[in-house]
């Protein structure tokens, strides 16, 4: 069993900050204090640098099917990129296929577990209500699975009606389970892409014009009454408009059981990108929103109405004929350029899983919109929190998992010009942050007390990433 002393950082948690060095035994942090000693221990000396709990992100789409192509990392390819992000805990979906819900998660396992290289868990997408779902739903947290995601929008592929998420939550209650929900107004949306079509308007904007906010808000709102009526807890994420923020915040004055997740891009960016030529490269559901949204959201994360970020990494290519060169082998998945003529046809989702964390840090903590514990909270420990993994996950305690990253405040780099790190690593041909500079970057990446990423080196493989069976989580 390894033990490794990593002496002299400053710790940074959700809610301190102190300097005090850490010892990690096997997989665990056996210690953290002043002065620790350990005969025979691997010192590494981490002065100047801050340690972490390993990220968090709750929300990824790994090889998942969808418009007629696949998100273009796997579980191996893009929990390399997340690591090399700071992240060593990422959960996905598990698609709800015909048949038992049990099946649905094996199929999820056999696309994961040879080719996990962090720890991972599975929420569980419920797109059909019918009595096997309904009678299979408590068997969930048996399979490690104490969420469920349902969607308001996608009619006729993944929707679920109102009354269908009413009956899911309240069985969703008496399992343990937290709902997700994926707001927007499925019938409006069919409407309003059937017009845009017959007008003749199939630029990637549409998309966004096609989707408006007050149906997100609308159908937050929606989800929060479902809460109440139901006591169930209940989560919105990829938050994007500023009025959702609104609603949520109109749910949690009145007590009730409902939080939410936001994604970077929608802090970042507005329709405005969607207009660009390579407007594509933004096309994600919900869409991108104005800068009054922009600005909603950070005041959502600040004030505690919004619990966590997570990215909804999925990720394709800009162009998909183009091969790149991924670990030396050439690899092309078709993606964007499949609706270069009409954007319904435009895979929907963006790559991120390796830039959360060095994009809030510059332009979150550096730029003063959030302190360093806040940060912490929100990648890490809140999702932790939320989704039953704390204190394993999202935590520098002694007996938590020793996913650990010491953090180089001061490194720098220009996204995108020979960046060998963070969402460098996505498997895809653009990155959505590229030209920005970047100051404060991961050094080294623990996962449970393994270091795999050590500067620009890969020391991760396939299959060591962990699949993690959850607790219930905490309401926050
Ligand atoms: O465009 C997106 N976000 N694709 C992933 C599926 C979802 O709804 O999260
Ligand atoms: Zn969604
Ligand atoms: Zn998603």
């Amino acid at each position: 069993m390894a033990t490794i002393l990593i002496k002299s950082p400053t710790i940074v948690t959700a809610t301190a900050t102190f300097e005090a060095d850490i010892l990690i035994e096997g997989e665990k942090i056996a210690a953290l204090g002043p002065a620790l000693s350990a005969p025979g221990a691997q010192v590494i000396d981490a002065s100047g640098k801050l340690a972490l709990p390993g990220g968090v992100d709750p929300h990824t789409h790994f090889n998942l099917p969808m418009f007629g192509t696949v998100s273009s990392d796997d579980h191996y390819t893009g929990h390399k990129a997340a690591a090399f992000g700071g992240v060593t805990t990422a959960l996905d979906f598990a698609s709800h296929e015909p048949g038992a819900l049990a099946e649905s998660v094996a199929a999820w396992h056999a696309r994961a577990d040879a080719l996990a290289a962090i720890d991972f868990g599975f929420h569980m997408n419920i797109t059909r209500f019918d009595p096997q779902t309904a009678a299979e739903i408590p068997s969930l947290p048996g399979l490690g699975i104490t969420s469920l995601k349902v969607f308001s929008a996608y009619n006729g592929r993944l929707r679920l009606g109102d009354g269908e998420i009413f009956q899911v939550m309240r069985l969703a209650k008496a399992s343990g389970l937290l709902t997700m929900l994926h707001a927007e107004n499925g019938d409006v949306i069919d409407i309003l892409v059937a017009e845009a079509l017959a007008a003749g308007n199939t630029s990637p904007e549409w998309h966004a014009h096609t989707r408006p906010a007050w149906g997100a808000v609308e159908a937050t709102l929606r989800g929060i009454a479902l809460a109440a009526e139901t006591g169930a807890p209940l989560y919105v994420v990829h938050m994007n408009a500023g009025g959702e923020v609104d609603q949520l915040a109109y749910g949690r004055q009145r007590g009730l059981p409902v939080m939410g997740e936001t994604c970077p891009p929608y802090l970042f960016f507005t329709v405005d990108h969607m207009r660009r030529p390579d407007g594509a490269k933004w096309v994600c559901s919900p869409p991108m929103r104005s800068a009054a949204d922009n600005q909603r959201l950070w005041q959502g994360l600040s004030e505690g109405t919004i619990q966590t970020i997570g990215t909804d990494h999925c990720p394709f290519f800009f162009d998909g004929s183009q091969p790149i060169l991924y670990e030396g082998q050439a690899v092309a998945i078709p993606g964007k350029e499949l609706g270069q003529d009409l954007f319904t046809k435009i895979p929907n989702g963006l790559p991120g899983v390796g830039d959360r964390l060095p994009i809030l840090w510059t332009y979150g903590v550096r730029a003063g919109r959030m302190s360093a514990n806040q940060f912490v909270a929100l990648t890490s420990t809140n999702p932790a929190r939320i989704f039953g993994l704390y204190p394993r996950k999202g935590a520098l305690l002694p007996g938590s998992d020793a996913d650990i990253v010491l953090w180089d405040p001061d490194l720098r780099i220009s996204y995108g010009v020979n960046c060998r790190r963070a969402g460098a690593h996505h498997r895809t041909d653009y990155n959505l942050y590229e030209g920005w500079e970047v100051v404060g970057l991961p050094e080294k990446v623990f996962l449970r007390g393994r270091l795999i990423v050590d500067g620009e080196q890969w020391l991760g493989r396939p299959g060591q990433g962990q699949y993690l069976f959850r607790s219930s989580g905490e309401v926050l």
